[in-house]
């Protein structure tokens, strides 16, 4: 039996200008999350808004919710993201900016039967304007990263219209 993991899958295209804008911040975090990669402030739609558009457009899909923290990680050769969740919030996303089919997958392991090893493991091979929406409390992880370009990512936590 697998956890009950819900992933929606959609695609928003990248406008080209987004990666330029994302690695002109750099790192902002030190490496303080569970994420272990550059990885900008969180609340980027407050300061920025070369990303309005895609903004524009989650909420054209997720008409009752509201983006209530964005931010992009730039994953270089063995960076990776510790198993985390985003409790706290009603979802959560990743929006893949600039990746390859070589770039190590987002994994969302079947936690409750840790024995049946990867079997039922929910694997998201990345893929360019791919988005996944998930709900907050799922955890997930990325190896680290083996590719030998820069796996670009935003992320960001999703709260229900009303609850915020
Ligand atoms: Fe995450
Ligand atoms: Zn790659």
């Amino acid at each position: 039996m697998l956890k009950d993991v819900k992933i929606e899958s959609h695609f928003i295209p990248v406008d080209v200008k987004i990666r330029e804008r994302i690695l002109s911040y750099g790192d902002e975090l030190n490496r303080s999350s569970p994420v272990k990669a550059d990885h900008t402030r969180w609340r980027l739609q407050n300061d920025d808004r070369a990303f309005d558009s895609f903004i524009d457009k989650f909420h054209e899909i997720y008409p009752k919710h509201r983006i209530s923290e964005l931010w992009a990680v730039t994953y270089r050769q063995g960076d990776y993201a510790e198993a985390h969740n985003h409790f706290g919030f009603e979802l959560a996303f990743a929006w893949f900016v600039d990746t390859c089919s070589h770039c190590t997958p987002l994994v969302f392991p079947d936690i409750c039967h840790p024995w049946l090893a990867k079997e039922n493991d929910r694997i998201i091979t990345p893929s360019n304007g791919m988005l996944y929406v998930f709900g907050s409390k799922d955890v997930h992880y990325v190896a680290p990263h083996t590719c030998t370009h820069p796996r670009i990512v935003m992320s960001g936590n999703v709260c229900k219209l009303g609850d915020w």
